[in-house]
């Protein structure tokens, strides 16, 4: 872990990190139109920014990391982008197993995992079970995931605990919509990244956001480097966290 940033490198105070941190992959079809490449090249370009901010967010100790892969939006997207991403997918869930004895990194998926193309439900599902056992980092991986379709899967999972007798509306607390959602049992992010220049939530993590910093740069993610991050880090640092309180 470094303890003194490198010269030209953005201060970090390592000791004082986010222990969640959540991001919207943004800007990829933006970033390839402007080298005259296809939108698939931006995505391909993106999902080498994933490792490399996954990798650097591993070695430098922060505990939960969310991307934003697939929207329950994104279906309406072209049928060849829409496969393009999901091919990315597979070839980096295909990695991940492969590389996982060494990173020992948890991957969890949000989101209903049902409609994808079977063979990416199945290997989805077998990187989170052959992970679960390592508890050193855990990349929240949100694929057909929508953060009101996360609320209405709760909000419908209470009300009918509620009709068969199991519970009564009025006892029914904040922690219990919490543990109805993909993310329960970890904390909620401390700081949401959307780079691109959009500043829009986008339907991402809206109750797990409630008190969550947020950092917008205009860079396009496939050029958010080690670099970009630790600005976000200062940035995050820089400001005073109250909660609601004073
Ligand atoms: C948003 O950019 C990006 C996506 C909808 C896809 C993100 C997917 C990846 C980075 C690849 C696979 C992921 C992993 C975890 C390996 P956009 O297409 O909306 O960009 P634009 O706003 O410039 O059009």
């Amino acid at each position: 872990m470094p303890l003194f940033a490198k010269k030209d490198e953005t201060k970090v105070d390592y000791s004082r990190l986010p222990q969640h941190i959540a991001i919207i992959m943004d800007g990829n079809g933006r970033w390839a139109k402007g080298r005259g490449l296809p939108r698939t090249a931006g995505h391909a370009a993106g999902a080498e920014t994933f490792r490399t901010i996954a990798t650097y967010c591993r070695e430098i100790g922060i505990k939960y990391l969310t991307v934003y892969a697939f929207s329950t939006e994104n279906w309406k997207r072209p049928m060849a982008e829409v496969s393009a991403i999901m091919g990315l997918l597979k070839k980096y869930l295909m990695e991940a197993i492969r590389d996982m004895e060494k990173e020992k990194v948890r991957f969890v998926f949000f989101g209903d995992l049902t409609p994808l193309p079977a063979e990416l439900r199945e290997l989805a599902e077998e990187t989170q079970a052959r992970s679960a056992v390592y508890e050193g980092c855990q990349v929240n991986i949100c694929l057909n995931y929508g953060g009101r379709d996360e609320i209405l899967r709760a909000a419908r999972a209470l009300a009918a605990e509620c009709a068969e007798g199991k519970r009564s509306p009025e006892e029914l607390t904040e922690e219990d919509v919490s543990n109805c959602l993909w993310s329960a049992g970890i904390p909620d992010p401390d700081l949401v990244i959307r780079p691109s220049g959009e500043e829009r939530i986008s339907n991402f993590l809206l109750w797990q956001s409630a008190y969550a910093e947020y950092y917008f740069t205009d860079v396009c993610w496939p050029d958010f480097d080690k670099e970009e991050l630790r600005k976000a880090l200062a940035a995050y640092q820089s400001r005073s966290r109250r909660f609601g309180g004073v």
